[in-house]
């Protein structure tokens, strides 16, 4: 099959798999605590690694944010672009009275809820630190950034940066277990999995949070998984699903290819396998994932 690979339009078709996939305790927690900090003015959020803005739009269909500031941050210029272009539409869609304030800043109005929107094309974490202690943030959102972000260097200014009593909630963390199915060859089956998660920066991100949260100073609030489980719905995958099957097969290809204890004639033709396991609504993914709300002391 060929498919131009575009990392805008995974992030798209990723959102409706992470609406299934999210943890709804973790995110009831989360409501619970944005519900009773309501009435703080002004509220402020900065998000890490926001993509094409997809968590907002889902955090102001479940009118989850109380009204103030959010700053998203994408190391992605292309990802900002279409973050920006992303929630003018949702906002024109769902009648929230739009001013643009700067080119990729934007005041969206709607009832007695407000929000004043930054984007930024820039490190996250780089900035953070520059405000070393700053004690300004009210939420910190990071999904599926911080298992590619070097955690034992970045959690300590997240913390810095929030205000005492603040909160992270991180999101759709890997944690070291990837399936594909059906069968196509135990060993080599597993070998992929194997190469592909030592390619990683910490495969086992997920469970390693753990241990950080509670040696840091703060409470978890919520923890439970998150797992992408993906099979053929009865009328077949849509569009969507298939894209984003296609792209984690080819992030799978990308990462390994080239790689010396890989054979390459072996790997292409896993590859094409898996690619027509997606065409013929015969894939089946799992990715193991944790998510957290932890509040700072
Ligand atoms: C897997 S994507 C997740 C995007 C979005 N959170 C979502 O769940 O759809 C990770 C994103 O983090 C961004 N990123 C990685 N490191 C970053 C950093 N230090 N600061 C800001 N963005 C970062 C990447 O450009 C990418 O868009």
């Amino acid at each position: 099959m060929d498919l131009e690979y575009s990392y805008q339009r995974y992030l798209a078709s990723k959102k409706y798999i992470d609406d299934l996939s999210l943890n709804q305790r973790v995110l009831g927690a989360l409501s619970a605590e944005l519900n009773v900090r309501n009435t703080e003015r002004p509220f402020k959020t900065i998000e890490i690694g926001a993509g094409v803005g997809t968590m907002i739009e889902r955090l102001l269909e479940a009118e989850l944010m109380p009204s103030g500031e959010y700053e998203a941050f994408d190391i992605s210029r292309k990802n900002i672009e279409e973050a920006k272009k992303r929630i003018i539409a949702f906002a024109k869609k769902h009648d929230y009275v739009i001013e643009n304030l700067a080119p990729y800043e934007v005041f969206l109005k709607k009832g007695s809820f407000s929000m004043t929107l930054k984007l930024y094309d820039q490190d996250a974490v780089e900035i953070i630190k520059s405000q070393e202690k700053s004690e300004s943030t009210d939420l910190v959102i990071a999904q599926a950034v911080l298992d590619l972000l070097n955690v034992e260097e970045a959690l300590p200014s997240i913390f810095a940066t929030l205000k005492p009593g603040g909160l992270l909630y991180s999101s759709i963390n890997f944690d070291g277990v990837t399936y594909f199915g059906p069968t196509i060859d135990h060993e080599f089956d597993a070998f992929i999995e194997e190469q592909y998660h030592q390619t990683m920066f910490d495969s086992k991100t997920g469970r390693n949070l753990l241990s950080r949260f509670v040696d840091s100073e703060g409470e978890i609030l919520s923890v439970g998984s998150s797992d992408w489980v993906i099979y053929p719905p009865a009328l077949g995958y849509d569009a969507d699903t298939q894209y984003f099957l296609h792209y984690i097969i080819n992030t799978v290809h990308e990462a390994l290819i080239g790689k010396p204890k890989v054979d390459k004639q072996q790997l292409e033709l896993w590859i094409k396998e898996r690619h027509e396991q997606v065409d013929g609504d015969k894939l089946l993914y799992i990715a193991h994932q944790f998510d957290y709300l932890f509040k700072r002391s």
